[in-house]
């Protein structure tokens, strides 16, 4: 069945950013993999609860810290719904997909993984989903185990599963990669892990904005997004994790709204996942991010699917018409993302004509650099693509693209 098509041009007029100027030219925001650009109904969402309806949450006995709490309540309860999890419960607020990470590292690696045992990720990591891993590993006596991925950008299976040994205790992976785009087959890898006795953390941040995502069907032990990716507000994340582990897991940070009762002597402490959430959260934040899931799920998934595949399709053929220029990144199986090369200038070069042309593309390591190492390259540019990118915005590049060889070449 194919999926209703999204109105771009009607879809554009609901992001305020979108209709500005940048160095006097129209906007072409090529950078949404960074962080995207945010509906009207997101910033009217957290305008509306600083202006009406904000109080602290969980704690007051009055009308506006009710109103508080259930706008907050409420996006645990859309995110559950967006990512198919079983109960809310298994819901945690973060600061983003970097802490989620964290948290899981900190706590359920600090007990899971010992001296002698391995962690498990991909060389097409973002560094949030490397750092963690080699902190625990440093201080446990553990080993970080990389699965090696092939010249277009795919992981290559069949090492990925006989690096799943018997000192393996964990596995983390991406599900995009925000580097090469390449779109992992997870539930495969899921699979195989959990053949092994194996838990495994999926790093989705650059999957929610692109794909509808279902944690009980991937059966992955636990999944993290960060909102600013997903058209929410920053300082926002989710993490999600299988009951069973979140209340076998011991707290990640001390404080207010995560223990039940403290004494000198001993503290016990909440129920998941407020066990997780210590201190005040970023209140307008999730109410922003329960705003930013109503609108794609309004738009409908599959529609923003099928046009952010259409497009990447586009943008490919047209970038491969380039002279000089090497896609980094050509999986048969790819999200939004476009990274490449040219022949005659530095990325950052590339970022700084094409800055001048109005078009915002990011240029560097990408919080990847072992991406890099792998390609024998120090950068890239690196186009990414959004529900509301278009055409014109992948022809305006091209153009772009164009003037940069006029330049150097
Ligand atoms: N992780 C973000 C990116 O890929 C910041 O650009």
């Amino acid at each position: 069945m194919s999926a209703a098509r999204l109105d771009i041009e009607r879809v554009r007029k609901d992001f305020p950013i979108l209709q500005t100027l940048a160095r006097g030219k129209p906007l072409v925001f090529l950078d949404s993999a960074a962080s995207a650009q945010k509906p009207q109904a997101v910033i009217d969402a957290m305008v509306d609860l600083y202006s009406r309806s904000y109080a602290n949450i969980h704690r007051g006995v009055y009308e506006l810290s009710e109103r508080s709490t259930a706008a907050f309540e409420a996006t645990r309860e859309k995110v559950r719904s967006f990512l198919g999890a079983a109960e809310t419960r298994e819901i945690v607020f973060v600061r983003g997909t970097t802490e989620a990470i964290n948290l899981v590292a900190s706590s359920f690696g600090r007990a899971r993984v010992g001296e002698g045992d391995e962690v498990l990720i991909t060389h097409m990591e973002h560094h949030s989903n490397i750092v963690p891993w080699q902190m625990l590993c440093d201080e446990k006596g553990a080993t970080l185990k990389v699965a090696p991925i092939d010249d277009d950008g795919s992981l290559i299976v069949e090492e990925f599963e006989k690096l799943l040994g018997p000192h393996t205790k964990l596995v983390a992976l991406p599900h995009v990669s925000n580097a090469l785009g390449t779109v992992n087959p997870v539930k495969d890898l899921v699979r195989r892990a959990h053949a092994k006795g194996v838990p495994v953390l999926v790093d989705g941040a650059q999957a929610v904005p692109h794909q509808r995502v279902d944690v009980r069907d991937l059966d992955c032990d636990f999944y993290a997004f960060s909102s600013h990716k997903l058209f929410g507000p920053s300082g926002v994340g989710v993490l999600y994790g299988k009951a069973e582990h979140l209340e076998a897991m011991p707290p990640y940070q001390g404080g207010g709204e995560m223990i039940l009762s403290v004494s000198f002597e001993k503290t016990i402490y909440n129920e998941i996942p407020h066990k997780f959430e210590a201190g005040t959260p970023d209140i307008a934040g999730v109410v922003g991010l329960g705003a930013a899931i109503d609108y794609v799920e309004a738009l409908g998934l599959d529609a923003i699917a099928a046009h952010d595949h259409e497009l990447l399709e586009y943008a490919t053929g047209a970038l491969s018409e380039v002279p000089g220029l090497t896609l980094v990144g050509t999986a048969p199986e790819k999200a939004a993302v476009l990274s490449f090369v040219l022949d005659c200038a530095h990325p950052h070069d590339i970022g700084t004509i094409l800055d001048q042309e109005g078009i915002a593309v990011r240029t560097g390591h990408h919080c990847a650099q072992p991406v890099m190492q792998r390609y024998g390259i120090s950068a890239t540019a690196r186009a990414s693509l959004a529900l509301y990118s278009r055409r014109e915005d992948v022809d305006a590049l091209v153009a772009g693209l164009a003037k940069v060889r006029e330049v150097f070449a």
